[in-house]
């Protein structure tokens, strides 16, 4: 795509063309922290009707930027755009190596991370076979993924963000809630999520659970050590509200016995 094509796009996508504030954080996040496939990448969902505008900024990560905004539809979509240059590389690529449904690992962080988006969107969709409630993928394209808004006005809080507001019963299900999530990926899914905590449970209209890029598969090497991890993690923070919760080791080799 042409430059100035490109950037007629974004403009677009950042709705530029109607209120033209040019100093707004979007639009700095847009200059500062996209390189230029990441531009045409959007530029391209944009003429696809799947992204019509974004307006705003949820969530600056270590590796991704999370934003909400609109499709062609008038429907809320939630957009998480890796960055294609993080000192998150070796970590990544580690990961990625490990899991046996990978074929080819390229070399450079920009293509690295379209694998690694790539396999978030397949996450997804492989969780919601489970039973597990995520936001719906929607579509991806090397290192953009746009996916359902969950939320009503404001996208909806992380357990962490409410835990205040909850009482002992509440942490209760939603210790249930989670352990049951473990043992449905582990048991039917033969899947793990790798990374399941108060930060990536969000709450609306009882728990959904995001953040699925360091999920895999039980044939990784590495999945074990994950679900040790997700099980000490969720033990560990339900126990410190109170929960009668159960013991790591055990509940481990019961999950491991088959
Ligand atoms: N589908 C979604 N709907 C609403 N909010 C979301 C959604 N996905 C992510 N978020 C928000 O963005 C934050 C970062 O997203 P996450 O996928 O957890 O990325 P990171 O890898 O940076 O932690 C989340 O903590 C949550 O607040
Ligand atoms: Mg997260």
């Amino acid at each position: 795509m042409r430059e100035e094509a490109i950037e007629r796009e974004i403009e677009a996508v950042l709705g530029l063309t109607k209120r033209r504030e040019r100093d707004s954080e979007l639009y700095k996040i847009t200059n500062e922290v996209f390189d230029r496939t990441t531009k045409e990448t959007i530029a391209y969902l944009h003429r696809k009707g799947k992204i019509e505008e974004l307006y705003g900024t949820i969530s600056t990560g270590k590796e991704a930027n999370v934003f909400a905004g609109v499709d062609s539809a008038g429907n809320k979509i939630v957009v998480k755009i890796y960055r294609t240059y993080t000192t998150e590389f070796r970590r990544i690529w580690e990961y990625l190596a490990a899991d046996p449904r990978i074929g080819y690992l390229p070399k450079d962080m920009r293509r690295l991370t379209f694998v690694w988006t790539r396999r978030e969107f397949k996450n997804l969709q492989r969780a919601i076979k489970y039973a597990v409630r995520v936001p719906d993928p929607i579509i991806f394209r090397n290192n953009v993924l746009v996916m359902e808004f969950i939320g009503d006005e404001v996208p909806a809080p992380r357990l962490k963000d409410v835990e205040r507001m909850l009482e002992k019963r509440d942490f209760e299900e939603l210790y249930d809630f989670t352990i049951g999530v473990i043992e449905r990926l582990w048991r039917r899914g033969d899947m793990v999520h790798g990374d399941l905590s108060e930060y990536n449970i969000l709450l609306h209209d009882g728990p959904v659970v995001i953040d699925w890029s360091q999920a895999t598969v039980k044939r990784n090497r590495m999945s074990v050590e994950l679900l040790k991890r997700d099980l000490k993690n969720v033990i560990t923070y339900f126990g410190r509200k109170g929960v009668d919760v159960d013991d790591l080791n055990e509940k481990l080799r019961e999950l491991l016995e088959r």
